[in-house]
């Protein structure tokens, strides 16, 4: 994070955020039927159907993220042929309703932790907590106390 350039950086940022999506649920209901081509087969939602896609799930697919798909790799080359797909895969979620606030997320972040990695003598004075959120499926960390010597 302190010598890599920018585009580096945020490729790693954007790898850490599909493997540990913050959101891991996001929830859409149908408005009309729904075809799905599954392998060799279909698979029809109906309308009105309330669909839960499981983030962590979708962001560890391998025939959509490539091999070893659950391990960090900035430099991944993505198997899905879809040029949509980006590299958080659904980590700010997609279509109509996809996160408007993430480049600015991952541009904050850059910043935030740049400025505090570089602080001299930094160190963890209390491992965060850790629970999960039932509105978001995902986790909160709270209580990280970090100090400076
Ligand atoms: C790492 C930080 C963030 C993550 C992981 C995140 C993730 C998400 C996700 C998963 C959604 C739902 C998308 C969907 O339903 O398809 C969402 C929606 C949204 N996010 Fe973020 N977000 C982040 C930061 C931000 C920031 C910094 C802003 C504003 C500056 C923001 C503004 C919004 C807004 C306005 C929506 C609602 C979009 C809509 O329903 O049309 N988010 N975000």
């Amino acid at each position: 994070m302190l010598t890599a350039d920018q585009e580096t950086r945020y490729t790693f940022l954007h790898e850490l955020l599909r493997l540990e999506p913050v959101v891991g649920s996001l929830y859409r209901r149908t408005t009309a039927d729904l075809t799905l081509d599954h392998q060799t087969s279909k698979v029809i939602i109906a309308a009105g159907s309330l669909i839960e896609l499981h983030l962590y799930a979708i962001n560890g697919e391998e025939s959509i993220v490539g091999q070893q798909p659950l391990h960090r790799c900035p430099n991944r080359k993505m198997a899905a042929r879809n040029p949509k797909v980006s590299q958080y895969v659904m980590s700010f979620g997609d279509g109509a309703h996809r996160c408007s606030g993430a480049y600015i997320a991952i541009q904050e972040s850059d910043i935030f932790l740049r400025r505090i990695l570089r602080l001299e003598g930094l160190r963890i004075e209390q491992p965060p907590t850790v629970t999960y959120n039932q509105t978001v499926k995902g986790y909160e960390l709270r209580n990280f106390i970090i100090a400076v010597d």
